[in-house]
């Protein structure tokens, strides 16, 4: 059993309280959350529309706020600076900074951290992205390593750096391979107890073994709602548990496509996909991936693309409330503590959840 897992529940850290299932928002420092469409009423990169969508949140009761770490291709709010501003005006959530190991020192990641939980009042949290895009990537260059294998490497000197720092009372010194730092202190008081948690998407073997090694939350994803997930989130668990001793949490992401009813949320896909959705930008995504058609046949690259427009994701929570909370169910019972949701009109998305869906989920005791 792991100390820190422990730790975090004997403190009362509420990312670890016995609530059944965890909520967050995913993407709302975000043009367009994850959706790639003209729809109207989008969530955007601005200050004014992901305030009122983290306030939002917040009145919910949502556990967790989480950005898009993202240097390319869509415009976002950059993530510790945001979360610094959110943690001044929120009362609830834990705000996450999507992080890439490559784009910044660990001992700035960790005194960065240590301020966000300073002006939260112990709400921070850290999501680690070690490189997905071959963009970025390049984008930081010398101080990325090279091979996928090497970043993870590289992950695990940095996030070791960076607990090291929010729990040593005394200064170290460290040499490892991709960082040598000498004299180490945060020279800051952490509110968190034990420390900030982290959280990690590595679905890789490499970057699974990291995620169950490293991070207290690992985010998995799964291509469709079905019991494959309750595989997947004990392969991640048995993984935890059998080689490195430890216990995790773990959650997933899911596109909220509804409306007041059933036949609402389908009008609205049928709107805000086939006749706004952004064909020629979703192609765009698709290259920055390096899907192209030809080799993909024609039919399988429409789904494709119709699926970056959606929220490309395998989850997708559709229907009206009574469908939006049964699927709610449904992950819960694979096994999962914590579901990140973005819809496609953000605020009137979060509106109607606190409205229509929060009371279902709480009848039937997930919240
Ligand atoms: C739900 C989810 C959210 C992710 N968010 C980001 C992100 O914001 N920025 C990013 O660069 N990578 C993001 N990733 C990519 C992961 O960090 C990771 O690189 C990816 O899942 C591939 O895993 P691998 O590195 O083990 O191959 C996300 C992955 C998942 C599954």
């Amino acid at each position: 059993m792991s100390d820190d897992f422990d730790l975090f529940r004997a403190s009362g850290h509420k990312l670890f309280s016995d609530r059944k299932l965890k909520l967050g928002t995913f993407c709302s420092n975000s043009d367009g959350g994850f959706i790639v469409s003209k729809v109207e009423g989008q969530i955007a990169a601005s200050w004014p529309s992901t305030l009122d969508a983290a306030k939002l949140a917040d009145a919910a009761g949502f556990e967790a706020i989480v950005p898009l770490g993202r240097w390319y291709g869509r415009h976002t709010l950059e993530s510790y600076t945001w979360a610094a501003a959110l943690a001044a005006v929120t009362e609830n959530p834990l705000l996450f900074s999507t992080s890439h190991v490559a784009s910044l020192h660990p001992v700035v990641a960790a005194k960065q951290g240590a301020t966000i939980d300073q002006i939260s009042g112990g709400r921070f949290a850290l999501n680690i992205v070690c490189g997905w895009m071959q963009s970025e990537i390049d984008l930081f260059g010398a101080s990325a390593a090279g091979t996928h294998v090497d970043r993870y490497a590289q992950a695990a000197e940095w996030v070791t750096i960076i607990k090291r720092l929010w729990t040593s009372p005394d200064p170290f010194d460290f040499t490892g391979e991709y960082y040598q730092v000498k004299g180490a202190a945060l020279n800051l008081n952490v509110t968190a107890r034990p420390r900030p948690p982290i959280m990690n998407a590595g679905v890789s073997e490499v970057g699974k073994r990291f995620a169950v090694a490293h991070c207290d939350m690992v985010f998995i994803a799964p291509k469709g709602i079905n019991e494959e997930i309750a595989a997947q989130v004990a392969d991640y668990r048995r993984l935890a548990r059998e080689e490195f001793g430890r216990e995790i949490q773990v959650w997933t992401y899911a596109s909220v496509i509804d409306g007041e009813t059933e036949q609402d949320a389908d009008d609205f896909y049928h709107y805000f996909v086939e006749e706004k959705g952004d064909w020629a930008q979703a192609e765009h995504h698709a290259r920055v991936r390096n899907v192209t058609s030809p080799p993909m046949p024609p039919e399988e690259y429409r789904r494709y693309l119709e699926k970056l427009i959606a929220g490309d994701t395998g989850c997708t929570l559709m229907g009206g409330p009574d469908q939006i909370a049964e699927g709610l169910a449904r992950l819960s019972s694979y096994g999962l503590d914590g579901v990140l949701l973005a819809w496609p009109q953000y605020h009137v998305g979060l509106e109607r959840f606190q409205r229509l869906v929060l009371p279902r989920i709480e009848r039937i005791g997930l919240r």
